[in-house]
């Protein structure tokens, strides 16, 4: 994009101020910015501005604006239907059917870790890193099914060529690099209330990654798609990469899903408390749809039913499966843009940055639960938190990386167990141990069961690798 276009274009919607240090820029600089103005989605900008006329509010999703909110049916399992489901899900992973997205975008700012999330050495004994953990279980289940599952890896801007970089150096940790792809989501700028983009420098407009339903384009954008069409996969698996307790492509997930021919699927657990931060799944008008617990009232979060569980027991927990041919129908669906009013650094007018100590201007995110009123038939699949919860999120207390290690160790401590294994406890009940199974040594209980040498015994630490 040249100066002129660019000045034409920001003109007509009211954006000139992007320009207005042009002058004093370096050649580079100005380059950079015409970069940055040409990589605009300018259809975003336009719902941006008409929601920020129209307050801000506008945003939210319009199944929480309704009133008497009910719950959706949620799926909860008994043996025999689990067992077919697996059979259903097992052959679709033989046949290379399905593949895997995970998004990775994000910026991490309650963890404060300096580097991609992903990167994050999370493990007791070996330290392995969140995507190392992701990785293993990838390549556990290629070897189980004798099939490839292709890996997509959502990155952002900021951190794609870290998240490449450490894939590189750790030989993709054992994955075929032909199966791993890295994607990276699109940008978009901060808004003054007044509907400005804000400019952080003189020659750079402020920019976040547009949220993980921003997948969709991207997706599409880069290619991903239609590499997936090409490789003959029909069914996405869909998770986050804060999460190292994932099943991933979990068959009997997979297998439930595809039996009812879903468009998306997903799965929820039981919330820790009314207030844990976690979306709940209602049934708006005919249709399923995740609220935000931000858009919940207190008395919604509060409800009881009347044998006393809570009305909204479950939260979503971002794990998802996809039909192929909904992710492609998606795409042009455009999910709605949900504000944040956050602390953006900005340029003053003598084109020095100001950090703001309070909230100043708006971020916008699509979030990829909005996607679900769209789908056929879609599966809520209720799990036990303990197996497949224990996200990193903040850096200390809960839901941080000391929890979520606890929480592998106790899989993994349950999983001796179902080997007719001692786990050493203290007196109160908690590990005396460390733990930790490598996924790609075993990725189940029955696996553990079939690799582990005769009388095993935990005598002190155990890393099995
Ligand atoms: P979170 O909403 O927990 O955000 O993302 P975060 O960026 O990891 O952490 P905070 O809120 O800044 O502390 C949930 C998942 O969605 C991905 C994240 O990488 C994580 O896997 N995500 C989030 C993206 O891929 N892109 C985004 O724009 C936002």
């Amino acid at each position: 994009m040249d100066y002129g276009t660019a000045k034409r274009l920001l003109d007509e919607i009211g954006q000139g101020h992007a320009l207005k240090f042009w002058e004093q820029l370096t050649p580079a600089q100005q380059e950079a910015l015409l970069a940055q103005i040409g990589n605009i989605d300018f259809d975003a900008m336009r719902r941006i501005r008409a929601l920020l006329a129209g307050g801000v509010a506008a945003g939210g999703s319009p199944a929480a604006a309704a009133t008497g909110l009910a719950p959706a049916p949620v799926v909860e399992l008994g043996g025999s239907t689990a067992d077919d489901a697996y059979e259903v899900g097992a052959q679709a992973l033989r046949q290379g059917q399905v593949g895997v997205i995970l998004v990775a975008g994000g910026q991490g700012t309650r963890l404060g870790y300096d580097g991609p999330k992903g990167t994050y050495a999370l493990a007791a004994l070996s330290r392995a890193s969140l995507f190392e953990i992701h990785a293993r279980k990838i390549l556990a289940l290629e070897r189980r099914f004798g099939a490839p599952l292709p890996f997509y890896i959502m990155t952002s801007q900021a951190n794609d060529a870290d998240t490449r970089r450490f894939f590189a150096q750790h030989g993709h940790f054992g994955l075929d690099p032909e199966r791993v792809q890295f994607f990276a989501q699109g940008m978009l700028p901060g808004f003054w209330p007044d509907g400005r983009m804000v400019l952080e420098e003189p020659g750079r407009l402020f920019t976040a990654p547009d949220g993980h339903g921003g997948v969709l384009a991207a997706l599409a954008r880069t290619g991903m798609l239609a590499d997936m069409r090409r490789r003959g996969i029909t069914t996405l698996f869909y998770f986050q990469v804060d999460n190292p307790l994932v099943d991933v492509a979990d068959p009997v997930f997979v297998g439930l899903h595809l039996t009812r021919g879903a468009g998306m699927s997903l799965k929820v657990c039981a919330k820790r408390d009314p207030a844990e931060g976690l979306g709940v799944v209602v049934d708006s008008a005919g249709r399923n749809a995740v609220v935000e617990y931000t858009e919940l009232t207190d008395a919604q979060k509060q409800a009881r039913r009347p044998d006393g569980e809570l009305l909204f027991k479950f939260g979503s927990v971002a794990i998802h499966l996809f039909s192929l041919a909904f992710l492609e129908r998606e795409t042009s669906a455009g999910l709605p843009l949900h504000p944040a009013h956050k602390k953006i650094p900005f340029c003053d007018d003598q084109g020095r940055t100001v950090k703001p100590d309070r909230p100043n201007a708006y971020k916008f995110e699509k979030f990829i639960f909005d996607a679900l009123p769209d789908a056929a038939n879609p599966l809520v699949l209720a799990f036990a938190r303990e197996d497949e919860f224990a996200p990193v999120k903040n850096a200390e207390g809960s839901d941080s990386p000391d929890t979520s290690r606890r929480a592998m160790m106790e899989k993994a401590a349950r999983w001796f167990a179902a080997c007719g294994v001692a786990v050493p406890r203290d007196a109160q009940g908690a590990l005396a141990v460390n733990l930790e199974i490598d996924p790609a040594y075993a990725n189940s209980p029955e696996e553990l069961r079939a690799r582990l040498p005769k009388a095993f015994a935990i005598a002190g630490d155990v890393w099995l690798r």
